[in-house]
């Protein structure tokens, strides 16, 4: 294969062999959208760090599914801003709490909706830690059962599929068993498996404000230098019976999701996070940057790398535009 007999521009000539030839591709069933759920009525507030996002009440969410499912986004993702926190995060499983609430409107007025939860105490806890707090640390065993408690909440209130992000160590196996005994054998679990402490989360904790009152998560995320470290986590959550393994943030560790892919025959999320978006709007707004070309070469790369499925806050804005 030596030039000139093998000459690569051939097949980038026009978009209609480009097309033939193009090996990644992104469809708008593949992208998990966003939501965060605050309590009110009437409510539906931009979060200034992220453009277009918005913090709406429970009774907003029917038409925000439903405009999703219009441009064939069939997967959410809720977050919730809870009333009330306090030391144990209770808001978290409270039968009545925020997300339960949501769940039930969203089951109940837009049933086709794929509705996935975020499970973690940072958002319900006053510390704004995930656990609870034991002489100032995170106490991991004693954090499981309220996160076990918390998935179970939200399976009885009818989510599809629980999502835990908190990153104590044994929380797959705890959530799976409280699921199989009440009956939810069926319901998956979406592992966010490799969860670094990264500073690309800062415009999320503003949106769910959530950021830590002391100190930061780095006792329990994950150190951005290790992958192999990457590899054990996955593995424990696969073992613990993980459905799919989550990697985030996902554009400074497409590495990491390479290697999960060669590693793991689990389906794979990436969480293309709130920093990530942040930036490329930012640009954008300062016309430094072609904010729709960015979103799709960000979005077509963490692809490319290996994950099938992408959380992202430009849910709306790709399907957009791949619809022409
Ligand atoms: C809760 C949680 C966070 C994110 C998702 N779930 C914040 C954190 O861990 O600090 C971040 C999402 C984003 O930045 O878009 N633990």
């Amino acid at each position: 294969m030596v030039f000139p007999e093998y000459r690569g521009r051939r097949l980038r000539r026009n978009e209609t062999l480009r097309a033939l030839v193009r090996e990644t591709t992104i469809s708008p069933a593949q992208l998990i959208y966003p939501l965060f759920v605050m309590p009110g009525k009437n409510v539906r507030e931009e979060v200034p760090s992220m453009p277009g996002v918005f913090r709406m009440s429970v009774d907003q969410l029917a038409k925000e599914a439903k405009e999703c499912m219009g441009l064939g986004v069939n997967n959410v993702i809720l977050f919730g801003l809870p009333a009330k926190k306090d030391a144990r995060g209770s808001g978290a499983y409270a039968n009545d709490g925020i997300i339960q609430q949501a769940i039930k409107e969203l089951k109940n007025k837009a049933p086709e909706m794929m509705v996935s939860t975020d499970v973690c105490l940072c958002e319900y806890t006053d510390h704004g830690h995930c656990g609870i707090l034991i002489n100032e640390q995170v106490d991991n065993d004693s954090t499981l059962e309220l996160l076990a408690k918390t998935a179970l909440s939200h399976a009885q209130a009818g989510a599809d599929m629980v999502a835990p992000s908190d990153m104590m160590d044994g929380r797959v196996a705890e959530i799976r068993a409280i699921l199989d005994e009440n009956n939810f054998e069926m319901l998956p679990i979406m592992s966010y498996a490799v969860k670094y402490a990264s500073a690309f989360y800062g415009p999320f904790r503003d949106a769910a404000e959530c950021a830590p009152q002391q100190g930061d998560r780095k006792a329990y995320q994950m150190d951005p230098a290790n992958v192999r470290e990457a590899m054990r986590e996955a593995a424990m959550d696969v073992d613990e019976g993980a459905d799919i393994l989550m990697v985030k943030p996902a554009m400074a560790y497409l590495d990491i999701i390479s290697h999960l892919r060669d590693e793991f025959d689990l389906p794979i999320a990436a969480y293309h996070v709130s920093g990530e978006y942040a930036m490329i709007k930012a640009a954008a707004a300062n016309g430094w940057i072609d904010g729709d070309k960015v979103m799709y070469e960000s979005l077509l790369s963490i692809r490319r790398a290996g994950a099938d499925t992408i959380i992202t806050y430009f849910a709306k804005d790709m399907a957009r535009l791949l619809r022409g």
